[in-house]
C-alpha cells in the first residue's frame, strides 16, 4: 500500500545543508498499522510531508496504492499537531470536518453528509450539534 525507496531530503544547501532524511527504505502492507517513534529532529515530520505530497523530496520514490506520490494523494489525511493552525475557529464543527472534500468532485449536500458521517462513527455527532 505504501512503498518508500531510497527517500533522501536535505534541507538547504552547501555549507548549512542538513541531512534530514538518508536513504530510507519502508513498506507498509494494506490493513498494516505503522507509528514512527523517534527523538525531536529525527525526521519524522519531514518523512510524513513527503508521504503526503507536501515537499518534494531531494531524492528517492515514495508509491501510495502503486501511484508515485506527486502531489497530495486524493484519499491521504493529514491532521497537523497544533490544531489551532488545522481548524478554523470561526466555522463550525461540521464546517471545520467538511473543508478538505472541497478537493473532490462532491456538491455541498454530499461534503455535509459525508462530514456528518464521519462525526457520527467517531461519536461526535451530538456534540458538533452544539456548535453548529
Ligand atoms: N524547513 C527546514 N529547514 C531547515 N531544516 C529543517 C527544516 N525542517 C526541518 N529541519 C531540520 O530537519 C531535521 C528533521 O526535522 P523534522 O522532520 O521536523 O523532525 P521531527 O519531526 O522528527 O522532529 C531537524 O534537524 C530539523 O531541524
Ligand atoms: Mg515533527
Amino acid at each position: 500500500m505504501l512503498e518508500i525507496a531510497n527517500l533522501t531530503h536535505t534541507y538547504g544547501t552547501g555549507s548549512t545543508a542538513h541531512h534530514a532524511i538518508d536513504q530510507l527504505n519502508l513498506s507498509v502492507a494494506e490493513g498494516e498499522l505503522l507509528c514512527i517513534v523517534g527523538p525531536s529532529g529525527c525526521g519524522k515530520s519531514t518523512l510524513l510531508r513527503s508521504i503526503a505530497g507536501l515537499i518534494q523530496p531531494s531524492g528517492g520514490v515514495i508509491r501510495v496504492e502503486g501511484e508515485i506520490v506527486r502531489e497530495t494523494p486524493g484519499n491521504l489525511a493529514v491532521v497537523f499537531q497544533d490544531y489551532s493552525r488545522s481548524l478554523f475557529p470561526w466555522m463550525s464543527v461540521a464546517d471545520n470536518v467538511a473543508l478538505p472534500l472541497r478537493r473532490r468532485d462532491m456538491d455541498k449536500k454530499q461534503r455535509k453528509a459525508a462530514a456528518e458521517e464521519a462525526l457520527e462513527s467517531v461519536g461526535l455527532a451530538a456534540a458538533a450539534k452544539k456548535y453548529p
